[in-house]
């Protein structure tokens, strides 16, 4: 192993290491030829999903090819609306589909109680990789914020048009604070379960946070995001990472939470800016354009110098502003990773 060990878990704590640790949203997926292979054998990606030893497989291959700091399980954040009793499914070439939620009726049939049958699978995926994975690498649980799912079960799909969404939270406002509370729930007891499974931390994706009106924001971004945060952690001792994207300036608000130990940063948000108003608070991960990578050369490389010198004496954890998009070459990643490796701060 090239890296510092335990870099990843050392970094959120608060130290500072030269280079930093290294992961990648999106690691595990379609640009890597062994996973595309794997993804066949499995059948659909939710297959994939629940299936424990090929989803171990894919966790897995990023982190031989590249020797990363950290392993991300692989999985979903709609395996919670699919948990719940939704129809979830991946069209091809279509991204994500939902049984949509545009009548509040559906919300009552949805059963909380039993999420863990369907995603026990899941548990078992992350004790295979923490039982596979070196003890100096950490292994990442992750889930969704329930913003973010609740955008794709109302709209049944990705949203061009988030603000039809606020109209559904203004128009529908106990339906969809049951629903926000639901998420809450079982999305806590979601990573509790990863966690004794073996997981060493976990990140929360708030991929649809940018665009809202700031008390929104606080109500059902940060407050959701934090009460998960507060009820994992009153269970089990694990550092937790918000990545409310772009949500600009409210960042701030969200680094100074002290129940999270980092924050993820998108690709819009000016580093000198993170550097000067997050790092204060704790750990800063991200930045990097995923697309500078799918160009890669010099531009890349000197992109990653910049992140590398904009966090330089900060607790910092190398990684994009988004996760890696298909037609990434996986030799430009090679490169970068290599790049980081060698820098000398
Ligand atoms: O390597 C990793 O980062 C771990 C696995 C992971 C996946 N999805 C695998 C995946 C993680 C952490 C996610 C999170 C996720 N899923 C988010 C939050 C992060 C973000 O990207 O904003 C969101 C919004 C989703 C929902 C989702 N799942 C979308 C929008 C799509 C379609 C887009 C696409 O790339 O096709 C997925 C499918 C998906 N999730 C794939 C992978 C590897 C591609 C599926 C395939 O193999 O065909």
């Amino acid at each position: 192993m090239t890296g510092h060990p335990h870099a990843f878990l050392r970094t959120l704590s608060g130290e500072v290491l030269s280079p930093p640790p290294i992961w990648f949203m999106r690691q595990a997926g379609r640009y890597l030829p062994e996973y595309r292979a794997v993804r066949k054998e499995a059948g659909s990606f939710l297959d994939l999903c629940y299936n424990p030893e090929l989803a171990c497989e894919v966790t897995m291959q990023p982190i031989r090819r590249y020797d990363l700091d950290a392993a991300i399980l692989f999985a979903d954040i709609l395996l919670i609306p699919d948990a719940l009793g939704l129809d979830v499914w991946f069209a091809q070439g279509e991204g994500p589909r939902l049984e949509p939620v545009f009548a509040p009726e559906v919300l009552d049939r949805l059963d909380p109680a039993n999420i863990h049958d369907r995603l026990s699978p899941i548990y078992e995926t992350v004790e295979r990789v923490r039982s596979e994975l070196v003890p100096e690498k950490a292994l990442i649980g992750f889930a969704g914020a329930p913003w973010t799912v609740a955008t794709y079960m109302i709209a049944g799909r990705g949203s061009k048009d988030p603000s039809a969404l606020r109209a559904f939270a203004y128009e529908h406002e106990d339906a969809f604070n049951d629903l926000i509370d639901m998420l809450v729930t079982t999305t806590a007891a979601y990573l509790i379960r990863q966690v004794q499974a073996g997981a060493n931390a976990v990140q929360i994706f708030d991929s649809w946070a940018s665009g809202l009106p700031e008390p929104f924001f606080r109500r059902y971004c940060l407050e959701p995001v934090r009460r998960i945060a507060e009820m994992v952690k009153v269970v089990v001792d694990v550092p937790v990472i918000a990545f409310p994207r772009a949500c600009g300036p409210l960042y701030e608000d969200v680094a100074a939470e002290p129940l999270f130990a980092g924050v993820s940063i998108d690709t819009g948000l000016p580093w000198a800016w993170a550097a000067k108003h997050l790092s204060p608070h704790g750990a800063v991960q991200g930045g990097l354009d995923p697309l500078l990578v799918v160009q890669g050369g010099e531009p890349m490389r000197e992109a990653a110098r910049g992140l590398l010198k904009a966090f330089a004496g900060k607790p910092f954890i190398f990684n994009l502003g988004h996760g890696f998009v298909p037609h990434t070459p996986p030799e430009n990643v090679a490169e970068l990773v290599s790049l980081i490796r060698d820098h000398k701060g």
